[in-house]
């Protein structure tokens, strides 16, 4: 009996530490998902397939800065593999990658100032979602 307990025990501990691996996954990729959904009617905006709308522009840019602020936390070491596009490099590479996501919140913060009519739009916010793909083409396997 005793020894089921232990396995018992065991067991439940293992369980316990998948499902917050799941949940660090499951919360970086709504975030992620969400930081999608507000920059691509921007990018429309960008490629003159959209009318110029300053309050998009800034919502854009929140969700951007929140969002890289709570994802730098969301790549814990046991949230490595599952259900994910996250590149193994990115432990092996964990310092970098952060940089990125800081980076990544004080260009949307300065471009939320900065911002203020198409003109300005053009000149930085492609600047913003540089680190987008600079991330990706890193640390993101597409499957
Ligand atoms: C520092 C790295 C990094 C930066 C910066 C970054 N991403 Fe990502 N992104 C990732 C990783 C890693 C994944 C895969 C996450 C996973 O599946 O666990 C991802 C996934 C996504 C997804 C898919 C989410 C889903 O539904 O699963 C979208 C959409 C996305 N990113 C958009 C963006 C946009 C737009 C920006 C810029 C404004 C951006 N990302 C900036 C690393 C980054």
């Amino acid at each position: 009996m005793r020894g089921w307990t232990i396995l018992a025990g065991g067991l439940l501990v293992i369980t316990a530490m998948s499902a917050v691996a799941a949940d660090a996954i499951e919360a970086r990729q709504a975030i992620l998902k969400g930081i999608g959904d507000d920059t691509r009617p921007v990018a429309a905006m960008l490629k003159g397939e959209a009318p110029f709308e300053l309050a998009k522009v800034k919502a854009a840019l929140k969700t951007q800065a929140e969002g890289a602020d709570k994802l730098k936390d969301l790549f814990p070491d046991n949230a490595r593999t599952g259900k994910t596009e996250a590149s193994p490099r990115i432990w092996a590479e964990k310092e970098r990658f952060l940089a990125i996501y800081a980076k990544l919140a004080a260009d949307a913060r300065a471009a939320e100032s900065a911002i203020s009519d198409e003109a300005s739009l053009k000149a930085t916010f492609p600047k913003v979602v540089a680190n987008c793909k600079a991330c990706h083409d890193d640390f993101r396997v597409k499957k």
